[in-house]
C-alpha cells in the first residue's frame, strides 16, 4: 500500500498491534482532504529514544507542507518532543507551532493510537499551514492594541475631566454654603451685600463646571450656560413683586472650559447689575442677552431697558468691583475688549474676544 512501511519489520508491534494500524492508515488519504493537512502515523523506537513516520497522506485538497516523502524518518526527542511525549504518556497534545519548509508557520496536532488494551502502539499527526490565521490573529490583535489604547486612553481620560469638574463644582458650592451660613448672621445691608455678590460669582463658577461634569466634555456652549445662570440669578435676587424678565438671543459658542468659567463670572456681574440697579422705581423690566459669533469672533451683549448706567460713571473709580472684576477678566482672561453703548433707554455692554475654532467650523 502506498505511503505505508512494512511495519511489521522495523518495530516489535504485535500482529494485533499493526492490524489496528493498518486499519487507521487506510483512511489517512481521507483524513489528510478532509482536514487539509499532511497527516503522519509514527511508531516509536525504543532502542533510540525516536519516532519513525510510518505512514503519511499528502491533502489533495490544499498544498502539502512537504516536498519529499517523510515515510522512514526518524526523529530524536529534540525534534519532535511533542510526538516523542504523546508516544510514550498516551495523551495528545494539540496546538504546537513550528516552522514549515517553506518558512510558514505550521499547526502540530497529536492523538495516540492504542490498541485493544489501551496500550499506545502509535501516534496519528496532523500537520496544516496557519500562516494565514497566524497573520490575520496578528493583524487582529495589533488592531485591537490600537483601538483599545486610543479608546481606553480616550475614554479614562474623559472620565477623569469629568470627575475633576464635579468635584471643583462640589467645593464650589460648599464654599457658597458657608458663606450663605456667615451671611445669615451678619446684618449690616452693605455686609449682607458682599456676600450675595460673592454667592452669586461662586455659584456662577460651580454652573460651568456642574455643566462640563454632566456632559464630560473640555467645551461648553456659553449659550446655555448664560441662560442658567440668568435664570438663576433672577430667581434669587429680584425683589418679591418685580417682575424681571431675561432672554438669551443669538448663536451657540462653544469654547474652552477657562473662557467659558470667565464668561459666566462676566455675565453673572452684568445681569446682576441689571437687575440691581437698572429698576429701582420699576416693577417691571427686560433683559437681552445677545450672542454672535463671526469666524473666531465672539461679541455677547448684556441689555436693560431700565434707568441707565449715568454719565458720571467711570471704571477708575475703584469703589465699583463688579466692572472692575468684568474688565479685569475680559482683558486677561478672554483677550478682548469691553465696551458701554450709548442707549435711549437702559444699559447696554458688550464683550468682544476671539476664541480657538474648532478646524471643522473652518
Ligand atoms: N445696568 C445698570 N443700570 C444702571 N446702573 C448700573 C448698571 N450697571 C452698573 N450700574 C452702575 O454702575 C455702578 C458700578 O457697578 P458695579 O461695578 O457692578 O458695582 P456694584 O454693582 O457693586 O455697585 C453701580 O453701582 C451702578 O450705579
Ligand atoms: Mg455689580
Amino acid at each position: 500500500m502506498k505511503g505505508i512501511l512494512d511495519l511489521e519489520r522495523l518495530t516489535n508491534l504485535s500482529i494485533e498491534q499493526y492490524e489496528i494500524i493498518l486499519g487507521v492508515a487506510k483512511n489517512l488519504q481521507i483524513i489528510a482532504d478532509l482536514s487539509q493537512a499532511d497527516i503522519f502515523i509514527d511508531c516509536l523506537l525504543e532502542d533510540v529514544n525516536a519516532s519513525l513516520v510510518v505512514a503519511e497522506a499528502k491533502p489533495s485538497t490544499t498544498s502539502s507542507l512537504y516536498k519529499k516523502s517523510m515515510l522512514g524518518q526518524i526523529a530524536y526527542e529534540e525534534m519532535e518532543p511533542g510526538v516523542l511525549f504523546s508516544l510514550k504518556t498516551g495523551k495528545p497534545v494539540f496546538g504546537s507551532r513550528g516552522i514549515t519548509e517553506e518558512h510558514g508557520i505550521m499547526q502540530q496536532d497529536i492523538v495516540p493510537i492504542q490498541d485493544l488494551y489501551g496500550k499506545t502502539i502509535a501516534v496519528l499527526i496532523k500537520e496544516s499551514d496557519i500562516s494565514q490565521v497566524v497573520q490575520n490573529e496578528n493583524n487582529i490583535e495589533q488592531l485591537m492594541k490600537a483601538i483599545n489604547n486610543e479608546e481606553k486612553e480616550r475614554v479614562f481620560q474623559a472620565i477623569v475631566v469629568q470627575e475633576i469638574h464635579h468635584r471643583v463644582k462640589n467645593n464650589l458650592q460648599v464654599i457658597a454654603s458657608l458663606l450663605r451660613l456667615q451671611m445669615q448672621r451678619s446684618h449690616p445691608v452693605e455686609v449682607t451685600e458682599v456676600f450675595h455678590d460673592s454667592i452669586s460669582r461662586i455659584s456662577s463658577m460651580a454652573l460651568v463646571h456642574d455643566y462640563l461634569a454632566q456632559r464630560g466634555i473640555e467645551e461648553a456652549d456659553i449659550k446655555v450656560l448664560i441662560q442658567q445662570i440668568s435664570t438663576l440669578l433672577v430667581t434669587s435676587s429680584i425683589i418679591p413683586g418685580q417682575h424681571i424678565a431675561v432672554t438669551v438671543k443669538g448663536d451657540s459658542v462653544f469654547c474652552s472650559s477657562d473662557k467659558a468659567t470667565a464668561v459666566a463670572l462676566i455675565v453673572n456681574e452684568l445681569v446682576q447689575n441689571s437687575i440691581k440697579h437698572a429698576f429701582p422705581s420699576q416693577n417691571h423690566g427686560e433683559i437681552e442677552i445677545n450672542l454672535r459669533q463671526r469666524k473666531q469672533m465672539v461679541t455677547i451683549t448684556v441689555m436693560d431697558d431700565g434707568c441707565g448706567i449715568g454719565d458720571s460713571f467711570s471704571l477708575d473709580d475703584m469703589s465699583s468691583l463688579g466692572l472692575n472684576l468684568v474688565d479685569m477678566l475680559v482683558e486677561e482672561r478672554l483677550r478682548g475688549v469691553l465696551s458701554f453703548h450709548l442707549a435711549n433707554k437702559g444699559t447696554k455692554v458688550s464683550i468682544t474676544f476671539p476664541i480657538e475654532q474648532n478646524p471643522i467650523e473652518i
